[in-house]
């Protein structure tokens, strides 16, 4: 898969040489590249943003700089993301989504965002153009965000992660939150690990990860149960 990132703080994404990610770009399954906004300006002080049309606080980034940079990125088949707190909500079914695309490009916007004219342009040549937020808050930029938006969507391209078995069971993999997990030894500071963990009955094991799945969902994310885990979870909704 190959990643184009364009933002004005490329130091930022130095942490995706690191990790899991980083063997990934070793190996050459993962391509990330780190573009510099600001090596798409003209003027002396290398601008990237100008007063919002209309009025108003703050400031907006300028659309030029961004045509010159996805100019220089974009093409029929790439997945254009802009993060954003006004977006549609990043969620695991679309880092899935994502994880099958063959180039896709983070537009990482500062400020009061990015003139609304590059994200329309952007859908005049790219396959597919997504506004997306991490969550309902505010950010100062879309960096930190598309910085988990690629390690949730390239952990989920085959070969990055070791052992794929790893990737089925977890959270919200099937709308549901992830079971408790423990490891040796069995009693520690006076707590224990469950007996039934201990047993080796694995049918009692998995009906036992089912229920502790529900029960954390129903108490923790019951928005999750409403919607759409599968059927026989969402009866016992309280
Ligand atoms: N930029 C600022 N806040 C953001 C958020 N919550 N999600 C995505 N991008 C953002």
């Amino acid at each position: 898969m190959r990643i184009d990132v364009v933002t004005i703080f490329p130091e930022f994404f130095s942490v995706l040489d690191v990790s899991l990610l980083g063997r990934a770009r070793t190996q050459g399954v993962l391509d990330v590249r780190v573009h510099d906004l600001r090596d798409f300006t003209h003027d002396r002080h290398r601008t990237v943003d100008d007063t919002p049309a209309g009025g108003g606080a703050g400031m907006v980034m300028k659309p030029e700089p961004w045509g010159e940079a996805l100019d220089a990125v974009l093409t029929p088949s790439s997945t254009v993301v802009f993060p954003s707190p006004a977006g549609a909500l990043f969620t695991q079914g679309r880092a899935r989504e994502l994880s099958s695309r063959e180039h896709l490009v983070f537009c990482c916007g500062r400020y009061e965002g990015i003139d609304q004219r590059v994200v329309e342009w952007a859908g005049s040549v790219a396959a597919e153009v997504l506004e997306l937020s991490l969550g309902d808050y505010v950010l100062n930029g879309g960096e930190v965000a598309a910085m988990a938006m690629i390690e949730a969507t390239a952990r989920l391209v085959p070969g990055v992660v070791g052992n794929p078995e790893s990737l089925v069971e977890e959270s919200h993999e099937d709308g549901m939150l992830e079971y408790p997990s423990y490891t040796k030894p069995a009693t520690w500071r006076g707590l224990e690990t469950p007996a039934v963990l201990l047993g080796g009955n694995h049918a009692e094991i998995a009906a036992w990860r089912r229920e502790q799945q529900r029960e954390r969902t129903r108490r923790i994310r019951p928005d999750l149960l409403a919607a759409g885990a599968p059927e026989e979870d969402r009866k016992d909704q309280p």
